[in-house]
């Protein structure tokens, strides 16, 4: 084939795959594990990579008593919200740069802003179906952090 054909199979075959990572952001992560949709083979999953990063970034907020809308301390609170959190995320939405200093924890966790390769581990865990995985031995990581009213 002539380059011209080889760029437009390339050019489509982009194009769709960004209209599929669109269609999975917007779709229900429920929706997402049955379309099995898959944009990179290795499969990330909640207790080997998401949790964590979770638990480290967006606990101090999203807890009881934190200044975040919902609570995403654990898988059963982060499923339904996972389209939300790989746009929020992706955008670089979430979590904020700056925040309320009157919380008053600062120091315990330096910068909270995630690296380019934890924004890319959330946003191909939802475009994957934001699946559980397996815990195996471990149990969920807790966040490090004071009580919500000290
Ligand atoms: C500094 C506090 C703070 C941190 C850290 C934080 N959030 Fe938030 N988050 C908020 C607040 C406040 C809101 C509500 C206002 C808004 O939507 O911007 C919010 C809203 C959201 C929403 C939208 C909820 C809705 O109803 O639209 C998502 C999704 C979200 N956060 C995910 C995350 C994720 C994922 C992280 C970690 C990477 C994170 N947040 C870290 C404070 C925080």
């Amino acid at each position: 084939m002539n380059i011209k054909q080889y760029w437009n199979i390339r050019h489509s075959g982009k194009a769709a795959l960004g209209v599929a990572v669109l269609a999975a952001l917007g779709m229900s992560a429920q929706t997402q594990a049955q379309s099995g949709l898959s944009i990179d083979s290795g499969e990330i999953t909640y207790a080997d990579h998401v949790a964590q990063i979770i638990t480290d970034n967006c606990v101090v907020c999203h807890r009881e008593g934190g200044v975040g809308p919902m609570q995403l301390t654990n898988f059963e609170q982060v499923r339904p919200w996972a389209p939300l959190i790989g746009m929020r995320v992706a955008n670089k939405e979430m979590h904020p740069y700056s925040y309320d200093d009157h919380i008053g924890i600062q120091d315990l966790q330096g910068d909270w802003r995630l690296s380019d390769e934890e924004i890319n581990t959330v946003t191909q865990w939802v475009a994957q179906g934001a699946p559980e995985g397996d815990w195996g031995d471990r149990s969920h990581p807790v966040a490090n952090l004071p009580a919500s009213d000290e």
